[in-house]
């Protein structure tokens, strides 16, 4: 069961329930709160977090870089076209992933490669 707490939200005028789940940054270990659906990249730019994005979430670049601490199964699968742009990222681990490409569906930890 995902540990997620269930909000109601009012949106033009009809109730929708919206999961919200935990996003922890690492190094600078900052736990911020996000909805289903979100990615990484935009969960950090929302909460003042830096993570560089050089082609503007487009998966055409790999500034966005992640390794995921805790969590992987709590993102979208991973893409062919983000797997190849992986590869040119420094530091590649098997939990790398895009932060732009990874949305979220479940509690994560995230660390930001220095
Ligand atoms: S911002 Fe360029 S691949 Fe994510």
């Amino acid at each position: 069961m995902d540990s997620g707490a269930i909000q109601s939200v009012q949106r033009g005028g009809a109730a929708a329930e919206e999961k919200v789940h935990k996003v922890t940054f690492l190094p600078m270990n900052k736990t911020v709160d996000a909805r289903t659906g979100i990615s990484l990249l935009d969960i950090a730019l929302e909460n003042g977090i830096d993570l560089e994005h050089n082609c503007g979430g487009n998966c055409a670049c790999s500034t966005c870089h992640v390794i995921i601490v805790r969590g992987m199964e709590s993102l979208t699968a991973k893409s062919l076209d983000e797997g190849d742009q992986l590869e040119d990222a420094d530091g590649l681990m098997v939990n790398s992933r895009l932060g732009c490409q990874a949305k979220i569906h479940g509690d994560v930890v995230v660390e930001i490669p220095l």
